[in-house]
């Protein structure tokens, strides 16, 4: 019964993500939930909306909303209800934050966070319980989709490992001998710096120094002072939003930009450059979106990013786009019923994003992306592809058993 349920869904939504763009399949209503109260489906959202990280939050929010307005602003047949809650910065609220949205509120999904401790702070109240089904827009915590891996969390992002990885390889491939890390010490630093540092020194690099600063501080001079003082061939970071502004402009204001080169996961200019100015020029880094990509889907994505918030897109807007169209084609297949709980984890695990504006991706067995990685590098403000980084990267997912 299972299976041909299952099958008859995979090749519906397929159809439908790659002929309509979705818009017909949140038209989709079987009849066994047709006739049912059709009250609103309720998405919890936890993200942050201050601080360092506020830039990240709005954009997954301001994407997601729209690409569920584009297919007519229904999930399933069904309104939507958004319960919307700053998760701040610091993961000690996490639990209390999500068991209210599970328990109070009483959500059929929640959505978030951006931040790695955050997501296992918040994984302590959503890993024991079956539902609601948890997508995470952004924090890519390898935890989540390796050992700590579950059937109803899935993720429209990445993992810390993935463009770190590339981003590694990318220095030694240009030559690089000798670098320093720098980064902010929690969940994401740590992982994005040991995925560089593996592939970087796999290929004959030799990282000297690991420089870290206490999350969300952005007070960096004395770590620049230490990275000239050292002299490597090069610095390999890990910053985000408002602490990326401030690190890449005090890295050029401490003349450290034209002697030794920045590398890292694309987050360290990504939504930033226009803040960022001068200082951003020129840096090169490793990221599964950039601003040139120049496809169908991007195009309409970018248009109508553009449109409803006069802002240009970025790979924060891209995941929350994402995760609207994740929504889309599950509660489409299963006709707004939120319950269903079997049914929305196959259609989410086996779905392929065929209008996703990073280009084609897949969910993988372990519910993280697997997505090509770009080399970018910053050219008049905009982050321009390279080169390709990685065709299809797929995390290793190590000691992940679905149960
Ligand atoms: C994280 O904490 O996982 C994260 C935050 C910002 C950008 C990328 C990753």
């Amino acid at each position: 019964m299972k299976k041909k349920l299952k099958t008859s869904r995979r090749r519906f939504v397929a159809a439908a993500a790659a002929t309509t763009g979705l818009a017909a399949a949140a038209t989709f209503v079987p009849a066994r939930f047709a006739i049912g109260a059709r009250a609103p489906v309720k998405i919890g959202v936890l993200l942050p909306f201050g601080g360092v990280y506020a830039m990240l939050g709005n954009s997954i929010t301001d994407a997601m909303k729209l690409r569920i307005e584009l297919a007519g602003g229904k999930l399933g047949g069904r309104d939507i209800e958004y319960v919307i809650v700053d998760s701040e910065w610091t993961p000690a609220k996490a639990p209390l934050k999500a068991k209210k949205l599970v328990s109070k509120d009483r959500v059929d999904f929640v959505v978030g966070p951006v931040h790695s401790g955050i997501a296992m702070a918040m994984s302590t109240v959503l890993r024991p319980r079956k539902l609601p089904i948890w997508i995470i827009p952004n924090a890519g915590n390898n935890k989540l989709t390796r050992e700590l891996c579950a059937p109803h969390i899935f993720r429209t992002s990445f993992t810390n490992w993935q463009s770190a990885h590339v981003a590694g390889q990318l220095m030694a491939n240009e030559g690089i001998k000798t670098a320093v890390t720098c980064t902010w010490k929690y969940a994401a630093g740590t992982q994005m710096m040991e995925a560089g540092k593996a592939s970087f020194e796999k290929a004959g690099g030799k990282v000297i120094k690991e420089l870290w600063v206490p999350f969300p501080d952005v007070e960096f001079q004395a770590y620049l002072s230490e990275i000239a003082a050292l002299k490597p061939d090069a610095v390999f970071s890990f910053y985000s939003g408002g602490g990326a502004v401030k690190f890449v402009k005090d890295y050029a204001a401490a003349g450290l930009k034209d002697k030794i080169p920045l590398y890292g996961p694309g987050f360290l200019t990504e939504g930033a450059t226009k803040a960022q100015g001068d200082a951003a020029e020129g840096i090169k880094t490793a990221l599964h979106y950039a601003d040139n990509l120049d496809t169908k889907e991007d195009n309409r994505f970018r248009a109508a990013y553009k449109k409803a918030t006069g802002k240009d897109p970025n790979v924060f807007s891209v995941q929350g786009y994402d995760t609207g169209s994740l929504l889309l084609q599950a509660m489409a297949a299963v006709g707004g019923d939120a319950g269903a709980r079997e049914e929305i984890i196959d259609v989410m695990e086996t779905a392929t994003f065929y209008d996703s504006p990073r280009g084609v991706w897949k969910m993988s067995k372990a519910h993280n992306p697997i997505q090509d990685i770009y080399i970018r590098r910053v050219e008049e403000g905009r982050q321009i592809k390279i080169g390709m980084g990685a065709e299809q990267l797929e995390d290793p997912a190590t000691g992940c058993k679905m149960s």
